[in-house]
């Protein structure tokens, strides 16, 4: 391309009304995302410094600091060192590598870009992951010097997960080589053999030095036997995003628009498709179907409107909708079920354990989740299948997953808007994960709990009591089953139906295939919670005694059973203390290391920071505090003999 083509840059507008045109012109544009990666060292920074430097996207006071900064930091001699540019960070530049996201925008005559730049070691596919989830388009860099590397392959891997359907093989540093069209050809080679699975829609290999500009925006001499395009000619023409337009009709619905009695408009970006005035839609979880009566955009009303577009649409019947559910063409219906098989990238420090809760945001839907099995999970050097029990930080998952509610969703490959979710973790409200929906699973769908005619309120009342749980945790020896037994007692005196489960009970037989791994200890407690519920179903007052020491497994038994039904018991003695009880002579052997992953000692245990009622025990008699238990009881009516109103007899 020439000069004349080349977008001013932004310091040479002259007047406001320039700036506004030169905006304007953007608006209008078409755009491509596109990310780089490949290998530490393949040239990535200097690739898309070479890009922003040509087209004439760099301010001065920029170029001025880039000067300084390559001669202090540089490594390519008198020249400007381009990956300074890109390298934001002072501490990328002291390690010579690039550790985080980074978003730039340049733009030509016919199109405008932004471009992802991520990091190229090793454990860095959370980041790769990030970058990649809105890419039209890679750009995977090989230094011609060494080919492919496991990090080209692994990239390559998760670029064709997120569903990334081009690619652009920049075969770099090719000036080291002697512009060798033979190396380049066999690196080509070797690169479709091993992508042929991964199903490309265009897959373009282009010989390129980024460090002195050969191929990137302008053609070279010195590679006159490449026909192909330049990497900038190629990123300017290569036709994307002409699938969404061709998916069924999706709008998640952001928000419900009411501003009068008379309106009454469904708000959201459309994710998929095409829609029209006239067309039937469905509310995809109630399955209820209406026309569309008006397309409102931010330009005015309209006959249709696109994928990517932001629109609220009016119906012509009055159905229930809200923010979270999903609109969608009624001839091409997405899938609604509360479990789905899916690609997993594990983004936390902290593992993923199957059984634990997440909340899951799928399309503007937020549930509760679950991880109920990992089927397997992918080593993205090799992607061989290998078993394993839980994720760690970035690694990749098939797992199914069971949903609070039925929600609704397409495959991935389908479309990767309503295809995707991610998971939250509900102590720190972190995302700890970004999933790829495969398929839904239907097993569980069908089997819907049993409204049976006696049912807890009944039960109860048969009883005569309110039933609940007392969840009693803390760590091993300080006293939970203790005080429990003497909470069970009193109650059972006072003629109270009452049931306990204590840890060390139940660990000889529902949980006799548990130990006490993190993941063995959510499994332990999210099959207590779910016993614990039964008990309640069952009209009972019951006790539970385990250490239960995470806050997000806690959180799941209170959420299984109703409002006000789950007291969280902290019993709150020092580990001092508990080891000077010692009552087992666990924590002796624990110390000397004969028993691993002991709470306390080298297993963590997350103090409750909302439980209902904390009991000190040092230097104080059991009985006493047994009885502080059922003064709180007694106080929040828990011991009152509740009056039901039986709905259908008027009373
Ligand atoms: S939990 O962490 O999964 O809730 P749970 O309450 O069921 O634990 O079991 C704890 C009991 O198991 C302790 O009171 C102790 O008697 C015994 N135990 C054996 N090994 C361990 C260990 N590594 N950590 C904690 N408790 C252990």
């Amino acid at each position: 391309m020439s000069d004349a083509e080349i977008i001013a840059p932004a310091t040479a507008f002259e007047t406001e009304a320039a700036v506004t045109d030169y905006i304007l012109a953007q608006e209008d544009k078409d755009q491509l995302r596109f990310l780089t990666c490949g290998s530490v060292d393949d040239g990535k920074s200097t690739l898309i410094g070479r890009l922003l430097y040509d087209t004439k996207l760099i301010f001065e006071d920029q170029l001025a600091a880039l000067e300084k900064d390559s001669r202090r930091h540089g490594t390519v001699g008198e020249d400007i060192d381009l990956a300074l540019l890109v390298d934001g960070l002072e501490a990328e530049r002291e390690q010579g590598i690039t550790i985080d996201v980074a978003y730039r925008f340049f733009a030509t005559e016919k199109r405008k870009f932004i471009v992802a730049d991520t990091p190229g070691h090793e454990q860095y596919t959370r980041n790769m992951a990030t970058g990649a989830s809105t890419a039209d388009l890679a750009v995977l860099l090989v230094d011609a010097r060494n080919g492919l590397m496991v990090q080209t392959r692994r990239h390559a891997f998760i670029a064709s997960l997120l569903g990334i359907r081009h690619v652009v093989l920049a075969i770099n540093k090719i000036d080291l080589v002697d512009y060798s069209q033979e190396r380049f050809e066999a690196i080509k080679a070797e690169f479709e053999t091993f992508a042929a699975s991964f199903e490309f829609e265009t897959q373009q290999a282009i010989p390129m030095s980024a460090r002195f500009g050969d191929n990137v925006t302008g053609k070279s001499d010195k590679l006159a036997w490449f026909q192909g395009p330049t990497l900038l000619e190629h990123l300017e023409t290569v036709k994307i995003g002409e699938e969404e337009l061709s998916q069924p009709f999706r709008l998640p619905v952001q928000w419900v628009n009411r501003p009068n009695l008379d309106f009454r408009g469904y708000s959201g970006t459309i994710a998929g498709g095409t829609v029209s005035v006239g067309e039937e839609l469905v509310v995809a979880a109630s399955g209820k179907t209406s026309k569309v009566e008006k397309i409102i955009t931010p330009e005015g009303e309209r006959n249709s409107a696109r994928a990517g577009e932001a629109v609220t649409v009016t119906l012509v019947d009055e159905i229930d909708i809200s923010r979270g559910d999903l609109l969608a063409s009624s001839v091409s219906r997405p899938d609604v079920a509360d479990q789905l098989a899916a690609h997993l990238i594990w983004m936390s420090d902290d593992a993923m354990l199957p059984g634990r809760s997440y909340l899951m945001k799928i399309g503007s839907k937020t549930v509760t989740a679950t991880v109920t099995e990992i089927k397997h999970k992918v080593n993205v050097n090799t992607f061989e299948h290998v078993a394993g029990k839980q994720l760690q930080l970035n690694e990749i998952g098939f797992c199914n997953l069971s949903m609070s509610v039925p929600v609704a969703f397409d495959p991935y490959e389908v479309n990767r808007q309503t295809g995707s979710f991610i998971l939250i973790d509900r102590v720190t409200n972190a995302t700890v994960g970004a999933g790829m929906v495969w398929f839904a699973l239907r097993r569980a769908t069908n089997i819907h709990w049993q409204a049976l005619d006696v049912d807890k309120s009944a039960r109860a009342h048969g009883l005569g009591q309110t039933p609940a749980v007392l969840w009693f945790t803390g760590l091993s020896g300080s006293g939970k089953s203790t005080i429990a037994s003497m909470v069970e007692k009193k109650l059972h005196m006072e003629g109270r139906h009452t049931y306990a489960l204590d840890g060390d009970n139940v660990r000889h037989g529902l949980n006799r295939d548990l130990g006490f791994t993190d993941a063995d200890r959510v499994e332990n407690i999210r099959r207590v919670g779910e016993v614990a519920k039964l008990f309640v179903d069952a009209g009972l007052i019951t006790l539970t005694s385990f250490i239960s020491p995470f806050q997000a497994e806690r959180q799941m038994a209170r959420e299984l059973v109703g409002e006000g039904e789950f007291i969280e018991i902290f019993v709150d003695t020092p580990i001092e203390e508990c080891k000077k009880r010692d009552p087992k002579g666990l924590y002796e052997k624990a110390e000397k290391g004969e028993i691993k992953n002991f709470t306390g000692i080298d297993s963590p245990y997350e103090r409750p920071e909302n439980a209902e009622v904390v009991l000190k025990t040092v230097g104080r008699d059991p009985e006493d505090i047994a009885e502080e238990v059922i003064e709180y009881l007694r106080a929040n009516n828990y011991l009152v003999s509740p009056v039901f109103v039986d709905e259908g007899s008027g009373i």
